[in-house]
């Protein structure tokens, strides 16, 4: 694999590789050679993600560049094909890019020789996130094959339910989707629960944040929790092994109650701290797996 663009291009063999170096980096202290560079560009704002890939990045012994979009030279009109070709020029061995546009690396993945790793394109796909997802989902039930997991809310703007959704399916779970009518996705062939079902039935309720910024009208509020969310009385309805996830930021009070954001049902901050080896195993494969590695110094570094 070149670069991590969308999860159908990952194959199962290489989901579950992913998820066992996550695991063996999550408690190895390696020694890497590297003094590479690793750009962080995000065109749209990011806290997890972007600081997580940073974390990740320095724990492997990479100096990260750091991109300010405000500062750049894409004020000037600069393309996203010249910008990640200048940053490929000045010897980073990797790039990662979330940006506002749908499958924005077609127009980069055929000249750029450096692995791209999608943070987020758009109301596309969310690759990392989806694997820290399964990362956290395989760490509780140590499978996949037959758990029913509701992806529930704003399906239609959430790159998260595309990646999570197919991918979930082609690894043996039962999907299902719930949420308002009008931000259902024709596209995606999954059946729609009732949030009064999801709670009952589901191994996993994977809550999905409100996509204000995708939105002509801004939506949601404590009408949304009653009637689409996960409430107080709902979560009392879950099976007993059942979790909560959510890929966070969470709007409190609008897709789940305030008080259930960190009961210990929720593995929402959890799911931060796999995100961390779930990027760490990713750049580690596409830089040093059978990936191209741009290292140019044996200067040894230490996992911490
Ligand atoms: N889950 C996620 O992508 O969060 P950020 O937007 O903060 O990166």
């Amino acid at each position: 694999m070149q670069h991590l663009l969308k999860m159908s291009d990952v194959t199962e063999l290489e989901i579950y590789n992913i998820l066992k170096s996550a695991k063996e980096l999550q408690s190895t202290t390696i020694p890497f050679n590297t003094q590479g560079f690793i750009a962080n560009l995000f065109f749209e704002p990011s806290t997890r993600t972007k600081l997580s890939f940073e974390v990740a990045e320095k724990k492997l012994g990479y100096e990260t560049i750091d991109f300010t979009l405000e500062s750049s030279s894409v004020q000037k009109g600069e393309s996203l094909y010249d910008t990640v070709r200048t940053i490929e020029s000045l010897g980073a061995s990797a790039v990662v890019i979330r940006h506002p546009e749908d499958n924005y690396f077609e127009a980069l993945k055929t000249n750029i020789q450096i692995p791209i790793i999608n943070g987020g394109d758009g109301k596309g796909e969310h690759p990392t996130q989806c694997l820290l997802d399964l990362y956290t989902i395989y760490e509780e039930f140590g499978t996949f094959t037959g758990l029913k997991v509701v992806i529930a809310g704003d399906i239609r703007h959430s790159r998260v339910a595309r990646s999570n959704a197919l991918t979930l399916q082609r690894l043996g779970a039962n999907v299902a989707f719930s949420g308002p009518s009008e931000w259902q996705d024709n596209n995606l062939q999954f059946p729609y629960v009732s949030m009064g079902e999801a709670v009952s039935t589901c191994d996993v309720l994977m809550l999905l944040r409100i996509q204000n910024e995708r939105h002509d009208a801004e939506l949601g509020g404590s009408d949304y929790l009653t009637q689409y969310g996960l409430t107080v009385e709902r979560e009392k309805k879950m099976k007993e092994k059942s979790i909560i996830m959510h890929p966070a930021p969470v709007n409190r009070g609008v897709e789940i109650a305030d008080e259930l954001v960190e009961c210990s049902r929720s593995r929402i901050f959890q799911q931060m701290k796999n995100g961390v080896f779930i990027r760490m195993a990713v750049i580690h494969m596409l830089l040093h797996k059978g990936g191209v590695s741009n290292e140019t110094t044996t200067k040894k570094r230490s996992l911490i």
